[in-house]
Order: structure tokens, then sequence, then C-alpha cells
């Protein structure tokens, strides 16, 4: 369900200061205005007669143009999370603002592009067939729509394959191919569940310059989960960390490297100082270890 008005769980609890502190964590002053606003967001599946709480009172920003990545241990709701945005899933409270307006799941659906952590190609449509259904579906004309999908078979190494029908590519080509997919569609805010996860490292470091070139091109923004904090920080603006389930906003960390962003800034102080907040943050290492 959604709330109509906003109040604020922690308000009525009395959890004055921690409302006050997580509302600051969900936008630093002078960012963007946000194209995704999510406040106060709770959810709970249920289960064998059970409620599992998932999401604990998350509150989130995207702004305009901006690129922020989403960290958390395993079962801490993010796929949840993107599930609510892309409208697939309502949550049991919480208010999600999408291009400044609220609207109930149904109506979120397709407002942003969502790439699953599943692939969900269609089987009987080959690898060229499935990327251009984003277009398809916008009404763009079959042979167009399979020529742009195409060009961009050539960007991230999957020309040769565009007749092929998904049983027959790796994982790794698939999620290109869901990649592809996702990105044609045009929308201005993109979701990505772990698109990565399963491409070998060189192919991980072309698909993430591909993904920061088309985003810096079309000026689009982006919600990335993964698992991987060197990611994270090489490609957000804002990397954001939930606790274990129900997964909360326990921190935010804005990344100051400068754009174009190169994979030699993995080894500068503020990568590497990002990277150590980020780890504590996950309970990875404690802080002041090794001093
Ligand atoms: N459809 C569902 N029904 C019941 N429980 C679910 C469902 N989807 C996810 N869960 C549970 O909710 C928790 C959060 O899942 P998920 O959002 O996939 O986490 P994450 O993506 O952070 O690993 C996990 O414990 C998972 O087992
Ligand atoms: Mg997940």
């Amino acid at each position: 369900m959604v709330a109509s008005g906003w109040i604020p769980t922690a308000y009525n609890r009395g959890g004055h200061q921690r409302a006050e502190r997580e509302r600051s964590l969900a936008s630093a002053p002078g960012q963007p205005k946000p194209i995704l606003s999510i406040r106060d967001l709770s959810a709970t599946y249920a289960e064998q007669g059970a409620i599992l709480p998932v999401l604990d009172r998350v509150d989130l920003d995207v702004g305009e143009g901006e690129f922020v990545a989403l960290i958390g241990p395993s079962g801490s709701g993010k796929s949840t999370l993107l599930d609510i945005v892309a409208g697939l899933i309502e949550p049991d409270r919480g208010e999600i603002r999408l291009f400044g307006e609220i609207h109930a799941a149904e109506r979120r659906l397709g407002r942003s592009a969502y790439m699953q952590q599943r692939d969900l190609l269609l089987p009987w449509r080959t690898a060229v067939a499935n990327a251009a259904l984003a277009l398809e579906v916008k009404g763009v004309d079959r042979r167009t729509a399979r020529d742009q999908a195409t060009q961009r078979f050539i960007d991230l190494g999957l020309q040769g394959f565009e007749t092929v029908y998904p049983a027959q590519l790796s994982g790794g080509m698939r999620q290109r191919v869901a990649f592809v997919r996702t990105m044609l569609g045009g929308q201005r805010l993109i979701l990505l569940d772990e698109p990565f996860g399963s491409l070998d490292a060189l192919t991980r470091a072309s698909a993430q310059d591909w993904l920061l070139d088309v985003l810096s091109r079309d000026q689009r923004s982006a919600l990335l989960v993964t698992h991987d904090v060197d990611e994270a920080i090489l490609l957000a603006d804002r990397v954001v960390v939930l606790s274990g389930r129900p997964g909360r906003v326990i921190h935010q960390e804005p990344v100051v490297l400068p754009r174009p962003r190169t994979r030699d800034m993995i080894a500068s102080a503020a990568f590497v100082a990002a990277r150590i907040r980020l780890l504590e943050q996950l309970g990875l290492v404690h802080a002041g270890a090794g001093s």
C-alpha cells in the first residue's frame, strides 16, 4: 500500500533524531533535483504464515543525471527495493516519487528501465530480437529497432551472435543482451540489479565503460545494485549502504573522484579511503584495523 500523505513512522514513534539523521542521509545539500525520491519505505514478505520484514523505513533519492550505487549484504532487500521502484510490487508503506509524481505500482511500470538480476530473455526470440524488444514495445518499427540493437551488440562484443537463441548463449552473453535491451528503451532512470555479476573481469570492465559512456552522453540517471565495492566507487556519484535484513540506509558515501572516471583511479587516495569506509560499513574490515 502507498500512504497518501507522508507521515514518517519514526516521528510517530518518537524517534525524532533518527528520522532527522536519515532524512539528511537521503540527499545531501546541493544535490540535483531528485527524479526518484523514496520516503519511509518499508516492505515485508509473508512466508509460511510468518511476516518477514525486508526493508525498514528507507529514504533514498536519485538526482537528475546522478549515478547511485546500492550495496548491502545478501538478503538486505536490494532487489526488492528495485522491484518496488519498477512497479512490480507495492511496499507496505512509504512514498515513491518518480519524475516528481507519486503513482501506485501499476503506473510505475515501464517508467524506468529495469534490468533484473535474472536475465529474463524470451527463449523464442533471437538475441537481437530480445534486445530490440525495448524499442518495439514503444512502437519503433522492427527493422529500425533491430538495427539499433545490432549497433549496441558491436559495442559489447556480441557481434556475430545476433541470430542466436538465448539457450545457446553463455550466461555472460545473455546478461549483455539483457543489458542492451535495458539501455535501448531510452528511459531517464535505469535500474540495474547486479548487471555484471557473471561477467569475466575483462568483459566486465568494458561493460562498465560502455555504461558510463551511455549514461554520460544521454544524461540518464542510474540506480545500480552491486556486490562489488570497487565497481560501486568507480561508477557512482554516491554509494548507499543498506544494513542486513531488514535493510535500512546506514551510510551514504559521496564519491569525490572527477569524471570521466578511469580505471587507474582505483589506486588514488580518495578511492582507497572510500573503499575502507564502505568495507567498514559492511562489517568486512574494522575501523583502525592494522593500526
Ligand atoms: N517473493 C518472495 N517471497 C518471500 N521472500 C522473499 C521473496 N523475495 C525475496 N524474499 C526474501 O526477502 C529477503 C530480501 O530479498 P532480496 O530483496 O532479494 O535481497 P537482496 O537483493 O539484497 O539479496 C531475502 O531474505 C529473500 O529470501
Ligand atoms: Mg538481489
